[in-house]
């Protein structure tokens, strides 16, 4: 019997090099785990049914590498790529572990600091798009600050805008056919981030020279840190037409940056992640930023990797059979579901807004409905916890 979950390329799932790669280094200690060569990465990837790998900059060519090295490096990864067919759907820098970008990289207080990250992205990017990357990533992993004082917030945001129009301008002078995903979290490595979460870097985006060019990555891990819904999250960037791209993994509130194997924690948060990607027709990779626990030897990785899509594709099943269950259709409408889907006043026509105005409402009749929610999400929580 061919096993249901079992990843295919068309289900668009994609690792970065340093997720799968992860040696496990934290805080408190040292790797537990040799490198991984990022050929044998493309060709685990490949066997286990993924779709692409993504990388920064450092991950594919270590700084320091002469351009014959570059070009030894990129040949060989490309040819990996080539023969197992995986993709480089997005591509991204980095611009947190070296210590010149310890005050920030866009947002250093330091010009050549600043400069110097531009040049670094700008080289990434023709990088990500000569292997084929159509998405760049771009996530702040310094840019934000412990010491108050030390940072002007309005001059920060004017200098991180004018870091994307430089990257934009580049894009569109270079043909490189990219667009950028703003990725938010809250904090991490810094105390606090600018462009913290999923809102503040909605509205960031509209200050922007080229506001069509640049888009949203949100994480999981990122918004759940701050205490948010990350469904919601993904939700609202998918209606402002943002959500370009997409970070999965796992995360308990309250916790460190945890990273953990998508689906391992937060089920539900998960569930109705999947559910709305699924149901939404969104055609953006579902890309794992998550990496194997401490405790993994090298095949543990792949246990990592294979269980990330697995459970996507088991959540994949659990949102089609609640769109299929005929209880469940029931207690939806009964909590009228699909009713807040129908628009009442036209705002454009005076007279009707008038009306609204003067609509009588038997608000009695109106507070005594009952919306059945216990029964709706008992439903549901049976569903995912397997006895429907
Ligand atoms: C993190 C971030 C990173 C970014 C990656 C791509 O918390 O460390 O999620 O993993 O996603 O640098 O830009
Ligand atoms: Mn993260
Ligand atoms: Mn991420």
């Amino acid at each position: 019997m061919t096993d249901p979950y079992a990843p295919r390329p068309e289900h668009r799932f994609t690792f970065g090099l340093w997720t799968v790669g992860n040696r496990g280094r934290d805080p408190f200690g040292h790797e537990t785990r040799p490198p991984l060569d990022p050929v044998d990465a493309v060709e685990r990837l490949a066997a286990l049914g993924a779709h692409g790998v993504n990388f920064h900059d450092d991950d594919l060519v270590p700084p320091g590498s002469t351009p014959a090295e570059r070009d030894a490096i990129v040949g060989r990864f490309r040819a990996a790529l080539d023969r197992t067919g995986l993709r480089v759907p997005m591509a991204t820098t980095n611009l947190f572990s070296d210590p010149v970008f310890k005050d920030g990289a866009f947002t250093a207080n330091e010009p050549a600091v600043r400069r110097y990250a531009m040049r670094k992205t700008l080289r990434a990017m023709e990088l990500g798009a000569g292997l084929g990357a159509e998405v760049y990533v771009m996530w702040g992993g310094r840019e934000g600050v412990e010491c108050e004082a030390a940072k002007d917030v309005a001059d920060a945001l004017d200098r991180y805008a004018e870091a994307v129009n430089v990257c934009c301008a580049h894009i569109r002078a270079q043909g490189l056919g990219l667009r950028i995903a703003l990725e938010p979290k809250p904090n991490e490595p810094r105390g606090d981030l600018f462009l913290p979460t999923v809102g503040h870097a909605l509205a960031f985006i509209d200050r922007l020279e080229w506001p069509d060019m640049v888009g949203l990555n949100p994480e999981f891990a990122h918004e759940t840190m701050s205490g948010l819904n990350f469904h919601h999250a993904v939700a609202q960037a998918l209606w402002a037409g943002k959500l370009f791209h997409v970070d999965l993994n796992a995360q308990r509130i309250g916790k460190y940056d945890q990273d953990f194997r998508f689906a391992s924690e937060g089920q539900r948060d998960a569930f109705w992640t999947v559910r709305l990607l699924e149901s939404s027709g969104w055609d953006g990779m579902r890309h794992f930023d998550a990496h194997a626990y401490r405790t993994e030897d090298p095949e543990g990785v792949w246990d990592f990797a294979r269980g990330c899509m697995r459970s996507y594709l088991i959540l994949a099943e659990k949102a089609r059979r609640l769109d299929e269950d005929p209880e469940i259709a029931e207690a939806l409408a009964a909590a009228r579901t699909a009713r807040l889907a129908e628009p009442q006043v036209d705002w454009r026509d005076p007279a009707a807004v008038a009306a609204v105005r003067d609509e009588e409402f038997d608000t009695e009749a109106l507070a005594a409905v009952g919306y059945g929610h216990e029964r709706l999400d008992q439903l549901v929580n049976e569903l995912l916890l397997g006895v429907r």
